[in-house]
């Protein structure tokens, strides 16, 4: 038997929500509701999860909200900053000779560098931890409660930024230690919620056809 029954109307809206998404970067002053907060977090929490790999743990799934300007948000930005300085210096020391850093290492030292991580100015930052299992798909997981919290953000109209320097704080005493988390038993990632200064243009997807090929 369906578990759901089709609906047109609300295919309709879901292709709305899914069209609506987007990675926002500039943020108002505004505070969402803590109520709204909640309803993102719940919608992450119903994200699936690897029950195989995790076992009976109930707690699997953790959730860390930070407003901007708190204590936690200050000290987490310290620790990024020392962390992503350091994976800057490790990067540009083993870069071969006369290659140019790539975007990405750019990014690492702007941010090093005393440039914003990213949610800096945001109402809040959010740390999603998934305890890590055998295998290890605790980052599919995130990934997974990531999307579900970034279309339940845009389905009531707040902006989302994934934080992904965030994932890289996993092993780290001090991280850990802020969260109440054993250094390296969870995998975690993180993203920024507010609402949106503007409304970013859609990014560019390929054409359908060019990208898929059906098999026979
Ligand atoms: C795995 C992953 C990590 C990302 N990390 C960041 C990030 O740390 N900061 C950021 O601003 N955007 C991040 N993004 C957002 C992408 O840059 C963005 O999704 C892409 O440019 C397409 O734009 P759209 O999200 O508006 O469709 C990430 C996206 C993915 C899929």
């Amino acid at each position: 038997m369906a578990t759901f029954d089709y609906d047109a109307e609300c295919n309709r809206q879901l292709d709305r929500v899914i069209e609506a998404r987007r990675t926002v970067r500039s943020f108002t002053d505004e505070v969402p509701d803590r109520e709204l907060i909640e309803r993102i977090l719940n919608a992450g929490l119903a994200a699936p999860y690897a029950a195989v790999a995790i076992g009976v743990e109930p707690r699997f799934r953790r959730f860390f909200v930070m407003p901007r300007g708190g204590e936690a948000a200050l000290k987490t930005a310290e620790i990024m900053k020392r962390n992503t300085l350091a994976a800057w210096q490790n990067i540009h020391a083993n870069l071969p000779e006369g290659m140019e850093p790539p975007p990405f290492a750019m990014r690492l030292k702007a941010i090093a560098e005393g440039g914003d991580i990213g949610f800096e100015k945001v109402p809040y930052f959010i740390v999603v931890a998934e305890l890590k299992g055998i295998p290890p798909v605790e980052q599919e997981s995130l990934a997974h409660v990531l999307q579900n919290m970034w279309l339940k953000a845009a389905a009531l109209g707040l902006g989302f930024r994934l934080i992904s320097a965030t994932s890289r704080l996993a092993d780290n005493p001090d991280f850990c230690g802020l969260l109440g988390l054993a250094p390296g038993r969870f995998g975690i990632n993180g993203c920024a919620i507010g609402y949106a200064a503007e409304t970013p243009a859609a990014t560019p997807r390929p054409p359908l056809d060019e990208v898929t090929a059906w098999l026979d």
